[in-house]
């Protein structure tokens, strides 16, 4: 009998060991990851760069609170503004994705405050979008658009509307006295691997400087290289200017920590910057940023960046697609997303399943059985999310299961 909480339907194996893109079970089965701890081990399993840093960090100084200056943050935070998404602003750091979107939908919320309705009551309704996912806090789980998700959690945080995504109407619509941010995926992971189009990306920033309303992005699945440009937008629209971005997953490599960034855009008569409304006291975490989590990160960042790994990404991105499309197998209707955030759109229709089984699910544990670790993605996609390290040989390997797999179904 487990004692775990059986949250997640877990598969019928146990994991013992990773190693670049390989991953053993207790059985000694090896497997080759395309699911990378869901788009989190940005290089592979056990990089000896960040072995390293983090066997020497920990056994310097693992922890010891915000309440002192902690210099791995610093640098860690110096990294991230001008290395990674390079525009000005201030970093505070979380454990995790939700966490970093409850601090962004706390800030936004803060804001409205700032810059009250007509009546001088707070704005602070916050539209996000149908198909969304933030992550499980009461603040991320109500900010994401699927029932399944909120089921019996009610009542739920209010103050979110869910416009339909690449839909400039929906989102203009959904726009009230009372918002005070528009808050988005560049491209919808869990929902399915649905990229935002340029136009909805700049429409969305457009509408933001209209009504006065904060750009919020959760770059927690696509940020740190994945979508092969160090932030996910910046492939889709790199003009646009975010105000507001949470990150977690590609930052840790696999150690948990999570960020947000706030921009310096004006907020008030005087100009002082955005990230001067999260003032001392208005947030705090008591792990966020630790020493040990922050040399884990800044091991990630110093490989991203000098082994140039978002260019690595959509390289190897194109590859992938064009070598699947050139399968021309029947149950393959497309293969969608940005970079390593990819997704094979099945054609259900097409092959037998199961009684009572999803698509992604049956051909997600197909491929896990074959020796190929992916990720479901909504009902009908299969998400292949895999380090941005994977070398050209591991990626033939687990697309020649993927191919045989499919070509069974
Ligand atoms: C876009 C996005 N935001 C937020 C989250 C939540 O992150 P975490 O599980 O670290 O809380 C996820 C997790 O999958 C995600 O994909």
């Amino acid at each position: 009998m487990s004692f775990v909480l059986p949250t997640y339907a877990r598969a019928p194996i146990t994991m013992a060991k990773g190693e670049g893109s390989y991953l053993y079970d207790t059985e000694g089965k090896v497997y080759v990851d395309f699911c990378a701890g869901i788009a989190t081990c940005s290089l592979g399993h056990c990089h000896p760069a960040q072995v390293e840093a983090i066997s020497r960090q920990a056994g310097t100084l693992m922890h010891c609170s915000n309440l002192y200056g902690i210099e791995q943050q610093e640098l860690l935070a110096k990294r991230i503004v001008e290395d990674v998404i390079a525009l000005p602003g201030k970093v505070f750091f979380s454990n995790s994705g939700a966490e970093s979107n409850d601090g962004i939908i706390k800030t936004a919320r803060r804001f409205g405050h700032r810059r009250p309705m007509s009546n001088g009551q707070p704005r602070y309704e916050v539209i996000s979008f149908k198909q969304s996912f933030h992550g499980r806090t009461l603040g991320a789980m109500a900010a994401t658009g699927q029932e399944k998700i909120q089921q019996e959690f009610s009542p739920l945080l209010e103050g979110f509307r869910y416009a339909i995504y690449n839909n400039i109407e929906s989102l203009r619509s959904s726009i009230t006295e009372k918002t005070c941010g528009i808050l988005l995926e560049p491209v919808q992971g869990e929902g399915g691997v649905y990229a935002a189009t340029p136009e909805f990306l700049r429409a969305a920033a457009e509408l933001c400087r209209e009504h006065d309303l904060l750009l919020m992005i959760d770059e927690v699945q696509c940020g740190f290289g994945r979508c092969g440009t160090m932030m996910g937008w910046q492939s889709i629209a790199p003009e646009i200017k975010p105000d507001l971005i949470s990150c977690a997953k590609g930052l840790g490599g696999g150690f948990p920590i999570g960020c947000f960034w706030i921009g310096d855009r004006a907020t008030d008569e005087a100009g002082n910057p955005l990230y001067s409304i999260m003032d001392a006291g208005s947030h705090g975490s008591t792990f966020g940023g630790n020493p040990l989590a922050c040399a884990a990160a800044l091991a990630v960042i110093e490989q991203i960046v000098s082994q140039n790994l978002p260019a690595r990404a959509a390289v190897i991105s194109e590859r992938i697609k064009q070598e699947i499309m050139s399968w021309q197998l029947l149950p393959i209707q497309g293969i969608r997303g940005e970079g390593l955030l990819l997704g094979v759109a099945l054609k259900p229709a097409s092959f037998e399943l199961p009684a009572g089984s999803l698509p992604s699910v049956y051909l997600n544990n197909l491929c896990r059985e074959a020796g190929l670790l992916c990720c479901p993605a909504g009902p009908d996609t299969l998400r292949i999310i895999p380090a941005l390290t994977i070398s050209d040989e591991t990626l033939r390997e687990g697309l020649a299961i993927l191919r045989c797999v499919i070509s069974e179904l």
